[in-house]
């Protein structure tokens, strides 16, 4: 018989993304409005090792809607994938009296959230929450148009000096091994090239047709490059042996992962973070509170581990096809 879900536990893990407390709030709340007890899990799957709960009221979640980072912590927890230590976990949120839980987090944070629900049988939902926004099964994660955001703003400084002294830039950002980030952020910059690990890239054509723009008047040049697709700064120095002219790295790093959210990320975070409740509410026992062509839908969560999202090639060609 499917079990009266009285007390969920809810936490947030693997690399913080801007709307994660948003996301907190929509959780905590709407569980509250439904008559819910909740218990905030510090620092991820970690606090669920070693029982670091704490009751959350509509208080606790106050005033951090507009915040970046997590007010729950985050960690990444090897531990986790052990199944002694994940006994551990089992014990503490049996003996906290959690019903279910809703994971805050990318790929790590889902794969972790269903085993937890094929072992022990708890029902768990998850609020897809990345800056990489690479997540099967929803359009866009928490956090990723704030990381676009962020890049974009960089980059646009980046093009600046870049005019002044006519130069040629890669800008490196995030995004693991996929190039989500660097699609969207090279679109929106008006790069001269995009490199992404999921399409091989040949320097020499890429070479021949920043020659092309500078004959044609072309003052700079940026090539956005994802962290995944490989060193920034060989790919620097095969340019400027290709060209002879100088190229500068500028890694944008960790910024792309703080700062307050943008409208869009808080949005995402409390349609998400809503039905992430409403699912477990529903039934759902396995599942991904998912964006899917503007519609938010209640996913299995088992695709969610197991498939690649794929980028999309058109939006990546346009790039090419508009920096002429
Ligand atoms: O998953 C988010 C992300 O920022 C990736 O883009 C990046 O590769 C990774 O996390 C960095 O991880 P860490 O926080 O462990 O340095």
């Amino acid at each position: 018989m499917k079990k009266h879900i009285k007390h969920i536990g809810v936490l947030t893990s693997g690399g913080d993304a801007p709307g994660m407390n948003a996301a907190i709030r929509a959780v905590v709340r709407s569980a509250l409005d439904r008559k819910l007890k909740v218990t905030g899990v510090e620092r991820g799957y970690h606090g669920l090792l070693t029982a670091d709960f704490h009751p959350m009221d509509s208080r606790s979640v106050g005033n951090i809607l507009s915040r970046g980072g997590t007010i729950l912590h985050t960690v990444r927890c090897p531990e986790f994938r052990e199944r002694v230590h994940r006994n551990h976990a089992y014990k503490n949120i049996r003996g906290a009296g959690l019903d279910a839980l809703v994971a805050i987090g990318g790929n790590g944070t889902s794969a972790a959230a269903y085993t937890i629900h094929r072992e022990l049988g708890l029902p768990v939902a998850v609020v897809p929450a990345s800056i990489d926004n690479d997540i099967y099964g929803t359009d866009e994660t928490v956090g990723f148009d704030t990381a676009v955001n962020t890049a974009v703003e960089a980059i646009d400084k980046i093009r600046d000096t870049a005019s002044s002294h006519e130069r040629i830039f890669v800008a490196e950002v995030m995004g693991r091994e996929n190039g989500f980030i660097a699609q969207e952020v090279g679109l929106c910059c008006g790069a001269e090239a995009v490199l992404v690990p999921e399409v091989p890239f040949d320097l020499k054509r890429i070479c021949q047709a920043l020659e092309l723009g500078h004959r044609r008047g072309k003052v700079s040049s940026i090539i956005v490059m994802a962290e995944g697709a490989g060193d920034s700064r060989k790919v620097a120095a095969e340019i400027t042996r290709r060209m002879k002219l100088e190229v500068r790295v500028s890694v944008l790093g960790y910024i792309q992962r703080g700062g307050s959210p943008t409208a869009r990320s808080r949005f995402l975070a409390a349609r998400l973070g809503n039905l992430a409740v409403r699912s477990l509410l529903e039934g759902h026992v396995a599942v991904l509170a998912a964006i899917q062509k503007s519609a938010f839908v209640s996913a299995p969560l088992l695709p969610a581990v197991r498939k690649t999202k794929r980028i999309d090639h058109q939006a990546y060609q346009l790039t090419y096809q508009l920096a002429l």
